[in-house]
């Protein structure tokens, strides 16, 4: 296998010396800046926010809620430690000063009582997720009424298309309507070679 295909085979759970490898490309890719900068945008936060990110990788978009929603609180969840020590690195202002709660933990099996939120997000991890039906009904959960969630996706496959992008977009809207969020919208990124899809419903 190539050095380039083991890398990208770390996104889904990085780890070790070649999943730190990973974070730093996530952390340093200048379009995976712009997708999880223009999530956060969408988001639309207010200064008091509970926010959650879901698979928050090496904390990017972490930095940006914690600016954006500067007197409210941040979590970050992800299944990697390698990833949650960048994040953490990342964030070291507002990790010890108990804004930005980073938990090393699966949405797959999340422990009760976590939420309510007020915003809900992920970037670049919905492909990874293995039952999304049940993963945005967990989402769902996780919000309080009239709580928004945006899910970012881009396609990394081999000969990546914008219909792929809308599919995905399409499954996920369907997986929301079920989980009983209202007002969905998809939103596009113009990105190369094919613009990254933004999901974005609210909790009735
Ligand atoms: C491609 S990375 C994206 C990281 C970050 N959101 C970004 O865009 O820079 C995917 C991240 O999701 C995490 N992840 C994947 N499946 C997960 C799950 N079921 N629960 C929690 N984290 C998960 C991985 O560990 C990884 O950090």
């Amino acid at each position: 296998m190539s050095l380039r295909k083991t890398i990208v085979g770390q996104f889904k759970n990085p780890h070790g010396w070649l999943g730190s490898i990973a974070g730093w490309i996530m952390a340093n890719r200048r379009s995976n800046r712009q997708r999880n900068l223009w999530t956060v945008d969408l988001l639309q936060l207010k200064p008091d926010d509970r926010i959650i990110e879901i698979g928050c990788g090496p904390g990017l978009a972490l930095e940006a809620c914690l600016a954006q929603a500067a007197a409210g609180e941040v979590v970050g969840l992800d299944h990697s430690r390698t990833m949650l020590d960048q994040a953490r690195v990342r964030n070291a202002g507002a990790s010890s000063d108990g804004r930005l709660q980073l938990r090393l933990e699966s949405l797959d099996e999340l422990p009760p009582g976590l939420g309510p939120f007020d915003k809900l997000y992920s970037a670049n991890v919905v492909q990874f997720l293995p039952d999304r039906a049940a993963a945005f009904r967990k989402i769902h959960a996780l919000l309080k009424p009239n709580g928004i969630a945006a899910t970012t996706y881009m396609p990394r496959s081999k000969n990546p298309s914008r219909a792929e992008a809308l599919a995905m977009a399409d499954e996920i809207e369907g997986h929301m309507k079920v989980a009983g969020f209202v007002g969905i919208r998809i939103e596009e990124l113009p990105l190369r070679p094919v613009p990254a899809v933004c999901i974005i419903g609210e909790h009735a």
